[in-house]
């Protein structure tokens, strides 16, 4: 069987650790170049020598995907190693989660610019040369929190929501110059995010204990169960799906 995504060029930001980093392995394991660009270097670096002790191809940049240069020379450096970029996984992101009324306009600005200024960064800086290859895959990270609320995660929330919303603007208006863009949507995910996301709505009183991830999605989910979902929406196997929303969260957001 060929590989899924042989002859593809892929930069993932937030491709380190976590989802993103199970993606890079599963996107270098399936054939494809990957530029992980992300602010942790170290994590990154060691990523990239999995990848290569694997027999993959892959580089790193290190950039925090919310600077505007800083994302330039991060994408400029994926492009010189390895050509045009035809996947792009927009993943990195973080969260800020304390009751509503203690937030900060700092808060705000800086959640807003980790997880949604981001994807306008990163996508502007990479769709010219997608369109120039003749076409291309983009994913966005969004979550169920785009959807379902949690007490004291209101910012967060919020910029998933721009995120859902980002993903289907550029999906329809990038159609015709043969560009798919879609957001996955993971439930709760064993990661260093989704961990520390756990330890803090517990100390404000959030039921997320391990019987009550158990009752909304049967389990805490992997790294790897969203990254399949992303490769699915990186290959050609998703060629006639675009503007959509894949939760990966075993029934939590049906219910
Ligand atoms: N883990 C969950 O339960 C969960 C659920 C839904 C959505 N998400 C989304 O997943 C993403 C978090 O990833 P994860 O859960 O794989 O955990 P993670 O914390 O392991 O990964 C996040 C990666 O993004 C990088 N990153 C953070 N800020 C950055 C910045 N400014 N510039 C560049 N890189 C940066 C980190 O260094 C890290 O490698 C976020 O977008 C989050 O909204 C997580």
């Amino acid at each position: 069987m060929t590989a899924r995504l042989s002859g593809k060029v892929a930069l993932i930001s937030g491709g380190a650790t976590g989802m993103g980093g199970a993606s890079s392995l599963l996107f270098a394991k399936e054939g494809a170049k990957v530029g992980i660009v992300d602010i942790n270097e170290e994590a990154g670096l060691a990523m990239v020598a999995e990848i290569k002790a694997a027999g993959g191809e892959a580089v790193f940049a290190k950039a925090d995907v919310s600077d505007p240069d800083q994302v330039e020379a991060a994408v400029d450096a994926v492009s010189r190693a390895f050509g045009p970029i035809n996947v792009l996984f927009n993943h990195a992101g973080t969260i800020v989660i304390k009751p509503f009324l203690e937030t900060t306009l700092e808060e705000w600005d800086w959640l807003m610019a980790v997880n949604v200024r981001s994807m306008f960064l990163v996508t502007k800086a990479v769709l010219p040369q997608m369109i120039g290859a003749g076409g291309g895959s983009i994913i966005c990270t969004s979550s169920i929190s785009a959807e379902l609320a949690t007490p004291n995660e209101v910012l967060y929330d919020t910029t998933k929501g721009a995120c859902h919303m980002f993903a289907r603007a550029i999906a329809v208006e990038y159609r015709d110059q043969n560009i798919r863009c879609n957001a996955v949507c993971p439930g709760f995910i064993a990661t260093p995010h989704g961990h520390r996301e756990v330890e803090l709505l517990t100390k404000y009183g959030v039921d997320v204990s391990d019987a009550a991830i158990a009752a909304q999605q049967g389990r805490m989910g992997l790294p790897e169960d969203v990254a399949k979902a992303a490769l699915f929406l990186a290959s050609e196997d998703s060629a006639f799906v675009s503007g959509q929303r894949l939760f990966v969260d075993n029934g939590f957001s049906a219910m």
